[in-house]
């Protein structure tokens, strides 16, 4: 397990198909992937398929990667982890151990957008995340009367011109990231949670916190508890959003997402 319990820290990485061309064409880099994988990206014959999949693995492993050399000083290669789904959808990554396959003990998420792939981790057992990635786009009003709450329908009435998309992007992005951190995804009505962009929509460069509210019933009786942090920034044409979902002790010891890629 990776230890980062006096620093907990939410890990993300965001990777284009500039960093390995094949990945454009669906095709999978040399030593990326564990024979399992091999054998699940045979079963996908569409390219769009094959292309988002496997940029959710490329940025995946050279997160984890990245994050178990610096707690252990071991660089482990890409193809001696597998990303995998469990049952509901939601990934887990292993590795290659002299024994056999061993689940490392974080919470990971996965997004793809065109040619981007964004990832995030938590270390530990104790939160789940939620990582998301959408594409500034204009958006029709009945995505928003349908999937938005009355009050996340009023914050779009408000906005106007290309704040409108931002705006738009950024609720749609942050409620996935949401479902996501809960592993229901979109099977959750998504007017279960509520995102509000209080300072506006002026593209941030950093993480900035967005405000979050959320129906408890979407939470595992387990959890119940639990509280959302949720944050984003835009990069390039795309809104990134993630959402950490953990009990409020964790949730206010944990520091800074901004670590450099
Ligand atoms: C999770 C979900 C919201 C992702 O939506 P998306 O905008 O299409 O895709 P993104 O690129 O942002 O994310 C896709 C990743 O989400 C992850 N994911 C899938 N189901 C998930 C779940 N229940 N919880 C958390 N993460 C999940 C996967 O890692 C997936 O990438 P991969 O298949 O390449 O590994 C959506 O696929 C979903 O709700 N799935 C579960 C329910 C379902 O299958 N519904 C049918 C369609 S409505």
């Amino acid at each position: 397990m990776i230890s980062t319990i006096n620093q907990p820290r939410l890990h993300w990485l965001l990777q284009t198909t500039a960093a390995a061309p094949e990945l454009a064409g669906g095709i999978a880099p040399p030593e990326l992937l564990h024979p399992i994988e091999a054998a699940q990206l045979d079963r996908f014959r569409v390219i769009k398929r094959r292309r988002d999949w496997l940029l959710g693995r490329w940025t995946a492993k050279h997160l984890i990667r990245s994050v178990l050399e610096s707690e252990t000083g071991i660089r482990h290669p890409l193809d001696a982890m597998v990303i995998q789904a469990d049952p509901d959808g939601a990934p887990f990554a292993s590795l290659t151990t002299t024994s056999g396959l061993d689940r490392l003990l974080i919470s990971l998420s996965i997004s793809h957008s065109e040619h981007s792939g964004f990832c995030a981790c938590w270390p530990g057992e104790d939160a789940q995340v939620g990582a998301d990635i959408e594409l500034i786009e204009p958006r029709d009003w009945p995505l928003v009367e349908t999937f938005f709450t009355a009050n996340e329908q009023a914050q779009v009435q408000a906005a106007s011109g290309n704040e409108k998309d931002i705006l738009t992007t950024a609720i749609w992005s942050g409620k996935e990231a949401m479902l996501k951190a809960t592993r229901t995804g979109l099977r959750a009505d998504t007017r279960q949670v509520d995102c509000h962009f209080p300072n506006g929509v002026a593209s941030p460069d950093r993480w900035q916190p967005f405000q979050a509210r959320w129906d408890t019933a979407i939470l595992p009786s387990a959890q119940s508890h639990f509280i959302f942090r949720t944050e984003w920034r835009v990069i390039g044409q795309h809104v990134l959003t993630l959402a950490l979902l953990a009990a409020p002790d964790t949730i206010q010891r944990y520091s800074s997402m901004d670590i450099p890629n």
